[in-house]
């Protein structure tokens, strides 16, 4: 996704808007949102091509422990995400009611469920509230949530579209944005697939019948360089480098740290591990390569090959090295989840007996900057008239999904009514 402004702009925009430390802007504002209501979709209040929609995509997490058993087996379902192959769905129940009592104890660990809504919802309605300010012709943008393994389900969140006066025959503009900042065939791609199955399910019929009335979708499908996701992190890892010492501080190894895929999928052609490694660079280059630095893979399961180094034998081994001041930062999500509040604070960093050297840099979670980032890139979108970009419509090379091919073909066939809207 091209970004019109530079990481500096940005930052320089940030600073006119905001002077309080970043750490206590994200407190007030994590009370902020205690308080907030969702914004309402009002039609006086509607510009020449509004309301919009602007449907926030992720893999989402269990709020609570009883959810814990229903996230895992849609989880282990998605062969998009864990191909199992032909035995999927003899073999994925089988390895989520396994696997469900020791994930509860982790998110009992980490205060009883995931806090992945309460941040998406947070950061999308923040970023709604901007986007009304600067993009007051696709006015008022409302906020939804649509997550592929836990609540609220894309299906939910379809219905509830639907049931706030989109479609039905009235047609309406809704943006599929993606809260994955660097595009997986196992993240984004299986949310589109989603999005995709639930049209098709819920509108399929009233397209073929009027051959129109139905929401017109756009996608915002990666974003592995924008300005505000580089500014918010380079500011989250320059406030943590902050506590080492200062003789010691630029000799600090900053390991960022990503999910990893299955080298099956990996040699597949999924383009992720590029893109990450495209987040890494501008983050660095945002930083002038102040630190030595590794990009390593977290959150392997199962015994097929993985793409690594992983991050937890990537600490051990520094360790052993006699390099102990490590940063490990979370570069591929863009709020806290299990993956930083258990495998990361307590598992990798509990566990490596260096408890003061080893640190987290915070999450993007509640940062102003980057919800800055977020509306800016929304607006740039809107702007631009295009329903998805052209890399999307490019599928790996070693692809055999009829899914893959027939959700793309739709997301560009939108481009029609994207244009004459
Ligand atoms: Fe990548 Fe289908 S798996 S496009």
């Amino acid at each position: 996704m091209a970004s019109r402004i530079s990481t500096r702009q940005f930052a320089r925009g940030l600073s006119r808007g905001s002077s309080s430390p970043l750490v206590s802007s994200q407190l007030s504002n994590h009370a902020r949102y205690l308080a907030t209501p969702a914004h309402p979709v009002t039609q006086d209040a509607t510009g020449s091509k509004g309301p919009t929609a602007m449907v926030f995509l992720n893999m989402g997490g269990p709020s609570t422990l009883p959810e814990v058993g229903s996230f895992l087996s849609r989880l282990f379902a998605d062969g998009d995400l864990i191909p199992l192959g032909r035995l999927q769905s003899y073999i994925g129940p089988l390895i989520s009611a396994r696997r469900t009592p020791k994930i509860v104890k982790q998110y009992d660990a980490i205060g009883g469920g995931s806090p992945i809504r309460k941040w998406s919802e947070y950061q999308n309605e923040e970023m709604c509230k901007i986007l009304d300010k600067i993009s007051p012709e696709t006015a008022p943008h409302k906020p939804y949530v649509a997550f592929r393994y836990a609540d609220p389900l894309t299906e939910e969140m379809y219905n509830k579209l639907l049931a706030d006066g989109f479609g039905n025959g009235k047609g309406g503009r809704a943006v599929a944005f993606t809260q994955y900042p660097q595009y997986s065939c196992s993240t984004t791609g299986s949310s589109l697939n989603e999005l995709w199955k639930w049209r098709q399910r819920l509108e399929g019929k009233t397209a073929s019948e009027t051959g129109n009335g139905t929401i017109n979708w756009s996608v915002i499908d990666r974003w592995p360089t924008h300005p505000g996701l580089v500014e918010a992190v380079a500011q989250n890892i320059e406030a943590k480098l902050l506590e080492y010492p200062e003789e010691r501080r630029s000799k600090a190894i900053l390991l960022f740290s990503a999910h990893s895929l299955p080298m099956t999928v990996v040699n597949r052609g999924d383009p992720y591990p590029g893109e990450v490694a495209a987040t890494v660079q501008a983050v660095m280059e945002r930083l002038k390569f102040s630190n030595p630095y590794r990009l390593c893979w977290q959150s392997q399961v199962g015994p097929q090959p993985w793409l690594g180094p992983q991050t937890s034998h990537t600490v051990e081994n520094y360790i052993e090295k006699g390099q102990k001041d490590l940063v490990l930062i979370p570069i591929a999500f863009t709020s806290d989840h299990i993956e930083t509040l258990y495998e990361l604070d307590i598992e990798v960093i509990g566990e490596s007996g260096h408890t003061d050297t080893v640190k987290r840099v915070e999450s993007l979670n509640g940062s102003p900057v980057f919800i800055k980032g977020l509306a800016d890139l929304a607006k740039t979108h809107l702007d631009s008239g295009v329903a998805c970009s052209q890399q999307m419509g490019l599928r790996c090379p070693a692809c055999k999904s009829e899914r893959c091919a027939e959700s793309k073909k739709f997301f560009a066939s939108q481009q029609a009514a994207i244009s004459s809207a």
